[in-house]
């Protein structure tokens, strides 16, 4: 077991492979404390990290400054109002509207494996993979129970949090805030804060800066996890990099608002929680209800952040991803939303189908344009009605001729928007989000489904699932082009108006849910205008996720490097796209674009009947290579070996299969250099003692040897250049 608690000492201990997390209760009080967290400790009487002994003492010994405690004890679950005045986790207020809250303990369990989030998603685990730790804690004026749950995984360094909130009073109370984790540490060794932000079409940029004393956070308020922040924050041990350094990271299994904040205090503690932002956030609980907190995924590694991405990769490879595609390769997809926009019909889809069949791809996707009356973005959102006028023949005709190709058929749908200019919104003008007297801000021309409301989810997932049912198709592409404003329900009651957008997340949850549920072996991809919602939750849902709408090879590298820092290559959305590039202008060669995709689930987003003849001749290269490395890059240890936004010359990654017998580097030179004959990278996980062949070379070198000698990669001719170097274990004869 991998949980244990002293009575004696009133400790709890939770250990993965080698972190510890420690938690204290203070006996007479029944305060929790926050005692560690970091590498593993053995067994030990931890209990006077705690700092109760020491000035100022727990209220018991001198009540006459109790505040003096309260403000500055390490909290594991800090309340609010009551006299620490760091930022609490939970908010509540009462009917006379009083905001107090301090939450102490009550009792707890342990048990071997995970349990489920109701209507969340959230990482699984069995009793042989894990143990939960139920901490339950009360706060006996408001009746509030608040249980913290902690699981713990024996074979990954994770800990996962997550909280439930039950109101057991006598009367309503309104909950205004819930962190999903929370934990009060010393910043003792400098650390710098690790972030990720963007816009539009630059998703998931890392930024690092010291952390200082007050607030410093990053969170969302847009209804989803945003292409501006990311639900994600680690802390770093000054001087971290890839390999070295203490490195204390969260992410948030959510895709709606999150807030990530450190507090550094007057005493230099950090306090650091994680959890549904509380803007606009107010959850109505009557006596006996109970509420969810979805759940943060904490990883320590004290081997930098390599460290740190190689333990998300495998949580999420294993125990978050579902479905038929875990595993498995995708078919290689060409999409045509980069090749036609909206001006397309049968006969285009068939010329590109045909000719992408010849050259090896696998599967058509019909991107935005196919229903209602859309040749443009202002309408029609709402209307899922195949239009017969571009889709001559009808789907199942277009479905059936793509399927005589070979080739798989998939398709795009917006199921959360509605166009004010649709048959559905002139019958349901109260289905928008929106408040009364207020006109609701559009953004892409459209408004936002109230999905709120169960019958308004019903109609559209009937809407989507009778499309589904109608013909063969094995893969959908869920998009989201918008964010959520005008934040009002013409369903809820006002004292539930703040529950909108988290129960309009939890909607999309529950369709998506079903639609995996009633199409067992649909390819799923979600999609938000790009990657405004790659995030872990989603990828409950869907294994793979588009990752942005910039798809110029160039600017795709520090987009990749950022998703691929938490999440598996396995569930990025990468394509070869047009040249010169539709959001930047750049040309770049389209090997190095094909280079670049392979990173991801690979596919092509441009018309294959108007490209070069050149480009053209490439493809079924380019197909072979996707399926010679894509085993080992779906599922090997992956390496950050060079950044290009640290180096400005050239990037490189590199992964290494799990048994160490093969690997690949990615190596692209975005910047040429005058007068260099060669860069040195370091290569990264081999095996010291094995040898191993280059491909294309005589020679063998010793893991060893490329790992701390290093590799010489000679400079290449021009700018945006790449290779891929393989690697083969020799195996002795
Ligand atoms: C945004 C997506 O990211 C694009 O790939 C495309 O599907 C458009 N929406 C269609 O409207």
């Amino acid at each position: 077991m991998s949980i244990s608690y002293k009575k004696e000492t009133g400790v709890f201990q939770l250990n993965t492979p080698n972190t510890s997390y420690i938690i204290g209760l203070v006996d007479k009080e029944k305060f929790v404390g926050h005692i560690y967290y970091g590498r593993k400790l053995e067994n030990d009487d931890f209990s006077y990290l705690m700092r109760t002994r020491e000035n100022p003492f727990v209220p018991s010994e001198n009540a006459r400054d109790r505040n003096s405690f309260l403000d500055s004890f390490p909290m594991e679950y800090p309340g609010s109002g009551v006299g620490d005045y760091r930022e609490g986790a939970i908010g509540v207020r009462t009917l006379r509207g009083h905001e107090g809250v301090l939450p102490l303990y009550q009792s707890h369990k342990i048990y071997p494996g995970k349990p489920k989030l109701p209507g969340l998603p959230a990482t699984w685990g069995e009793a042989s993979d894990c143990d939960t730790l139920e901490l339950t804690l009360t706060d006996e004026v408001s009746g509030l129970e608040v249980t913290l749950f902690y699981t713990a995984f024996s074979k990954l360094d994770a800990i996962t949090r997550s909280v439930q909130v039950k109101n057991h009073g006598t009367d309503t109370l309104y909950l205004t805030k819930v962190m999903s984790a929370a934990f009060d540490m010393d910043n003792d060794k400098e650390f710098e804060m690790l972030t990720m932000h963007g816009s539009w079409a630059r998703e998931r940029r890392i930024q690092k800066k010291p952390i200082g004393y007050g607030k410093q956070s990053c969170g969302s308020i847009r209804g989803e996890s945003s292409h501006q922040e990311h639900p994600f924050l680690a802390l770093l041990e000054k001087g971290t990099n890839q390999k070295r350094g203490e490195v204390y990271a969260m992410n948030f299994v959510y895709s709606g608002n999150f807030l990530a904040q450190v507090e550094q205090s007057q005493f230099d503690s950090m306090r650091v929680m994680m959890g549904i932002h509380p803007e606009n956030f107010c959850w109505e609980l009557k006596t006996g209800e109970a509420f969810w907190a979805p759940e943060v995924v904490m990883v320590y590694s004290h081997k930098g952040l390599g460290g740190m991405t190689r333990t998300f990769h495998d949580l999420y490879r294993n125990h978050l991803i579902r479905g038929e595609y875990r595993d498995k390769k995708r078919p290689i997809l060409i999409n045509n939303w980069e090749a036609t926009y909206f001006d397309f019909n049968t006969e285009k889809l068939l010329d590109i189908a045909k000719e992408a069949s010849q050259l090896g791809i696998e599967m058509l996707v019909m991107d935005d344009g196919w229903f209602g009356a859309r040749n443009d973005d202002n309408t029609s959102l709402g209307d899922w009605e195949v239009n017969e006028t571009k889709i001559q023949g009808g789907l199942k005709h277009l479905v059936d001729e793509v399927n005589k190709l070979g080739m798989k058929f998939g398709i795009w749908f917006e199921p959360e928007m509605i166009s004010p200019d649709s048959n559905l919104f002139r019958e349901h003008p109260d289905w928008a989000i929106q408040m009364p007297d207020r006109t609701p801000s559009l953004a892409r021309n459209q408004l936002v489904l109230d999905l709120s409301r169960p019958e308004i989810v019903d109609y559209i997932y009937e809407k989507v699932a009778k499309i589904l049912r109608s013909a063969n198709i094995e893969y959908v592409k869920w998009d989201m082009n918008r964010q959520l404003n005008d934040l009002g329900s013409l369903g809820l009651s006002p004292e539930r108006q703040g529950e909108l957008s988290h129960r309009y997340m939890l909607a999309v949850y529950e369709m998506q849910d079903r639609l995996t549920k009633e199409f067992p072996h649909l390819l799923l991809e979600n999609c938000s205008g790009g990657g405004a919602r790659f995030d872990a939750g989603m990828l409950y849902y869907s294994p793979q996720i588009w990752c942005s709408d910039d798809t110029d090879a160039i600017e795709r590298l520090s987009i990749q490097e950022g998703t691929a820092m938490i999440y598996p290559l396995s569930a990025m959305g990468a394509h070869v796209s047009d040249c010169p590039n539709h959001t930047v202008g750049r040309k770049t060669p389209f090997e190095t674009r094909g280079y670049v995709a392979l990173a991801g689930t690979f596919g092509y987003e441009l018309d294959v009947t108007k490209i070069p003849q050149e480009d053209r001749d490439m493809i079924p290269a380019q197909i072979a290579m996707y399926h010679k490395y894509n085993d080992l890059v779906r599922g090997g240890d992956y390496y950050r070996i060079a950044s290009y936004r640290e180096n400005h010359g050239y990037d490189c990654y590199e992964v290494v299969a799990k048994d160490k017998s093969e690997a690949l580097v990615t190596f692209i030179q975005v910047m040429g250099r005058a007068n260099c004959h060669s860069r040195r990278i370091y290569l990264d996980g081999l095996d010291e003692n094995v040898k191993y062949r280059i491909e294309g070379e005589e020679r063998t070198y010793l893991g060893s040897t490329l790992m701390y000698g290093g590799l010489q990669v000679e400079n290449l001719w021009g700018d945006f250049q790449g290779k891929l170097i393989y690697l083969k274990a020799e195996v002795d004869k």
